[in-house]
């Protein structure tokens, strides 16, 4: 999608659509709105009055002029009560105009940016957020249909009469692209069936973000992660005929080198299908855990924005990957695996794999002395039980400065997350007859703490915090929220953009 930013005057624009907001219980329409209604001759007013059109969040109305100006429709978008308004609330409306335009079939919208006159935002903020709205809410994915999609929004203007504000606007309006595309870049890989979207697909996606964006990359096989002694990644993936990678993505900005200043480390759950191994999944429960990668992908994404945005910040992104299948060579529950900080850990449940990958991958985050480490991950039903679906991510950390910014970012972001307790005596539920640690406590009451209690054991020696992102990463009809629409959310890309501009 092609975003600019333009001083004028929204009713002289010509394009495919036209779009101006209203709040909810506003009688007559000001600003762009209004002079807008007054150049159709009042037709706003004429829809307000009829009760049609209400002005709720994300409600959409569409006018057709009568060659009084150059535009083909007017999408009149609602941004809620005033009282209730917000910087997210203007990414909404945004998402929604912009798939109202989809749907319509235009390629171009030129929109006024939502907030930056009533709304009381600040002009960058604004834009950024109806840029990022307009980026999420036009986004499809239709690769696999035969018949070919020809409804493509790829133009976006946002419209703005004082000058003044144009320069900040165009630097919001360029961040919430980035975010707005990198978070679709995510979606798209997620949204891959799991006979694509395959541990060697992922890792040549992130060799690909590395090449258009100057980053390092490197993909570990099996004999090195042997070496390194990743028995409890290998052994999950021990069971599938797709080999697993480790893959590790750097972002140094401008001429750092690896020891010069201790990067952020991202660490994304990669599992391209899980069917719950020996530990088999229910039929109906399976076909969405082809969004068991979505960690991964949210920090594949991520460390793309950092690199599209040069972020002072240095980034690194680790993904273990692999499926989480039934055979012959699969492993089983009661296996011992020993993880790659020498702790040895009893399988009590095969389809607690997340948590194995995550093991050796924390443990070798500690080779970069970290200024944090943050994992994101599909990691327990439990957390999608106790926040429902699209609710929030649960966080769970003990640095209680890392939360805070994790808390700040997900308000900033809109990407919503919410804390999570880490008791000591969770742990105990961890503990196993014959190994230092069990995977699974198999009290399904033990869901929430004993995931996390699990982590701390490999998270050693730097701040952590674990985000548990299966709430959120996948949205079905009925149950989620906006803007997203169904299918994959890209949820953790712009949270975790938003967390590495905090070390800016
Ligand atoms: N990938 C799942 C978690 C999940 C479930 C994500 C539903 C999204 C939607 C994870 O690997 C898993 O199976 N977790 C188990 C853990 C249990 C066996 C301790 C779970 O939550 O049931
Ligand atoms: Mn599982
Ligand atoms: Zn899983």
């Amino acid at each position: 999608m092609n975003i600019t930013v333009t001083h004028g005057d929204i009713v002289e624009q010509s394009a495919a659509a036209l779009v101006v907001n209203h709040f909810e219980g506003l009688q007559s329409p000001g600003g762009a709105t209004r002079a807008l209604d007054n150049k159709l001759g009042g037709a706003i007013r004429a829809l307000i009055a009829s009760g049609d059109f209400k002005g709720k969040l994300g409600e959409t109305a569409v006018l057709y002029p009568h060659g009084e100006i150059l535009a083909t429709r007017v999408i009149v978008v609602g941004l809620g009560r005033s009282d209730e308004f917000s910087l997210d609330r203007a990414r909404q409306a945004a998402g929604a105009a912009a798939a109202k335009a989809v749907v319509l079939g235009c390629r171009s919208m030129a929109s006024v940016v939502h907030g930056a006159g009533a709304g009381g935002l600040d002009a960058r903020s604004a834009a950024r957020a109806t840029a990022e709205g307009s980026e999420l809410g036009a986004y499809q994915f239709n690769e696999y249909k035969s018949k070919a999609n020809t409804k493509v929004l790829s133009n976006v203007t946002l419209v703005e009469m004082e000058a003044a504000k144009v320069a900040d606007m165009e630097a919001g309006a360029h961040e919430g692209q980035v975010f707005g595309e990198c978070a679709n870049f995510a979606r798209d890989l997620v949204n891959q069936p799991p006979n694509m979207c395959t541990p060697s697909y992922l890792a040549a996606k992130a060799e690909q973000i590395a090449a258009a964006f100057g980053l390092t990359s490197k993909v570990l096989g099996v004999n090195e992660m042997r070496e390194l002694g990743m028995g409890a990644f290998l052994g999950v993936a021990q069971g599938s005929q797709e080999s697993p990678h480790f893959i590790v993505l750097e972002y140094w900005p401008g001429t750092t080198k690896m020891g010069e200043r201790s990067p952020v480390v991202l660490v994304g759950k990669g599992i391209t299908f899980d069917t719950g191994g020996y530990s088999i999944k229910q039929a109906n429960d399976m076909p969405e855990m082809k969004s068991d990668m979505g960690g991964a992908a949210a920090v594949l994404g991520a460390v793309r924005a950092a690199a599209m945005l040069n972020l002072p910040v240095p980034v690194v992104g680790l993904v273990p990957t692999c499926e989480n299948m039934i055979s012959g060579g699969a492993y089983r529950p009661a296996d011992i695996l020993t993880a790659m900080n020498g702790k040895t850990i009893e399988v009590t449940n095969t389809d607690a794999e997340g948590r194995l990958l995550l093991a050796d991958a924390l443990v070798y985050a500690r080779r970069y002395n970290p200024e944090a480490v943050v994992d994101l991950a599909t990691l327990t039903g439990a957390a999608m039980i106790a926040l429902g679906r699209g609710g929030a991510a649960a966080v769970f950390s003990e640095h209680q400065p890392l939360a805070q910014r994790i808390m700040a970012a997900g308000e900033a972001s809109g990407e919503r997350v919410w804390p999570m307790p880490m008791y000591p005596d969770y742990r105990e539920w961890m503990n196993s007859d014959v190994a230092d640690v069990k995977n699974s406590a198999g009290d399904r009451y033990a869901g929430v703490g004993a995931s996390a209690a699990f982590l701390k054991e490999f998270a050693e020696g730097y701040p952590w915090a674990h985000v548990d992102i299966a709430p959120v990463a996948y949205a079905v009809k009925g149950q989620m929220v906006k803007p997203y629409g169904c299918g994959a959310t890209g949820f953790g890309v712009r949270l975790a953009a938003t967390l590495l501009k905090s070390w800016e």
